[in-house]
């Protein structure tokens, strides 16, 4: 059986090194908001390149307390609406109705399966104060035209970087910058703030939830500091209605052992995603990430906006999706669908459910995630490929 991700193998790659960050944890007889906190925030915010790293407890956390935040600072206020990707993951949009904003649901493009940057600017209304845009299966979502509407419009740019930590981007930031050169920037320091998340499964992942806000906003960290911690800035005093988040000392020290392998994690990754996109011939599975890929290369103003993907996921479609999946379990392969109901048709958002939105729908009908991860081997990479290819 190849798993779809076996955290066991993955894990089993950094194992000293891991036990020994638990060990001095153990020793160290702090646990919570000690040195291996600090140190991981130090060492994440020089990663991404950004000046504040926060740590929290989860990625929904992190995306909550950014717009929670906002709000305390008079930036939003309650009924303000947040233009989000309609096929994410439903924290990005839990984040957004948890604070009482609205989420406006914008369709991706087919060809970057990301937010359809031509549809973002007639999605704007009064009430507009932000674009959250989502790095959806590792794969940079971010382009010039984005940073360019969040500019003239006065809107924050907030990056859902939960799958695509090590991702890059070369780009122009009107948003951020006032020259206008082109920028290697990691995604997570694209925007006004990111969310990270360091659930298990993710390329950069914790033994446990962990997650982390990422900004150069010096109020913004100091506000979403004191939320994760009661509200508080100074011990037993709360300026806010706070809650508890945070990140644990274990966590930040297995996440610093992690972050270390992170670069060559990705590379390996890229490599299997290579091989997938070259060797899987079959007209019934595209592995459209390829020429997504190619698409995403564009000339503008003599400058090539480049951008990266480090594959947290890696998609095929197949108008027999379902099929598709159970020919691969019968085979020996285990898959997984990224996501099988979009966030328009879940119960929870009942609100939406006549809305259609049929871009999404029909990824959501017809994605399946084949395992991509940095424990796999070329046999395994073999054999995926074979069968994708013999799939009638
Ligand atoms: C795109 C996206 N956003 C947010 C989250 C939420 O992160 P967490 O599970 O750490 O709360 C996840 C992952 O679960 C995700 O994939």
């Amino acid at each position: 059986m190849i798993k779809y991700l076996d955290l066991l193998k993955v894990n089993a790659l950094y194992d000293a090194e891991i036990r020994q960050a638990v060990a001095d944890v153990l020793d160290s007889g702090w646990y919570l908001k000690g040195e291996a906190t600090h140190r991981f925030e130090q060492h994440y915010a020089e990663y991404i390149g950004t000046r504040h790293c926060i740590g929290v407890a989860n990625g929904l956390d992190a995306l909550t307390l950014i717009l929670r935040a906002y709000i305390e600072m008079g930036v939003m206020q309650e009924g303000d609406e947040v233009i989000v990707p309609a096929n994410t993951y439903i924290a990005s949009i839990l984040a957004i109705t948890d604070n009482r904003l609205v989420p406006v649901l914008v369709e991706p493009s087919l060809d970057t399966l990301q937010i359809d940057d031509t549809l973002i600017e007639q999605a704007i209304t009064p009430r507009t104060r932000a674009v959250m845009i989502v790095h959806l299966y590792g794969r940079c979502a971010y382009t010039d035209r984005i940073g360019d509407i969040c500019h003239r419009h006065g809107l924050k740019l907030i990056e859902d970087n939960a799958q695509a930590h090590g991702c890059w981007c070369d780009a122009v930031l009107p948003h951020r910058f006032a020259a206008l050169e082109l920028q290697h920037v990691r995604t997570g320091a694209l925007g006004d703030a990111a969310g990270h998340s360091f659930y298990p499964g993710k390329n950069l992942g914790a033994l446990g939830d962990a997650g982390a806000v990422t900004t150069d906003d010096d109020e913004l960290a100091d506000v979403i500091r004191a939320l994760g911690n009661y509200g508080s800035h100074q011990k037993y005093v709360h300026d806010y209605l706070g809650r508890n988040s945070r990140i644990d000392e274990l966590q930040a020290a297995i996440l610093d052992v992690k972050l270390r392998h992170l670069d060559a994690d990705n590379q390996r990754r890229k490599e299997i995603a290579a091989r997938y996109e070259r060797d899987i011939v079959n007209e019934i599975v595209t592995c459209c990430i390829a020429t997504r890929e190619t698409a995403s290369r564009s000339q503008r103003n003599g400058l090539s906006l480049n951008r990266d993907c480090v594959y947290h996921i890696f998609p095929v479609f197949s108008p027999r999706r379902d099929e598709l999946q159970q020919y691969l379990a019968d085979n020996g392969v285990e898959t997984q669908i990224h996501y099988p109901i979009p966030p328009h048709q879940q119960k929870c958002y009942k609100e939406w459910s006549t809305l259609e939105l049929p871009v999404t729908e029909q990824i959501h009908a017809q994605e399946l995630s084949i395992p991509c991860h940095q424990a796999m081997t070329d046999d395994e990479v073999t054999c995926i490929i074979d069968l994708l290819n013999a799939f009638k």
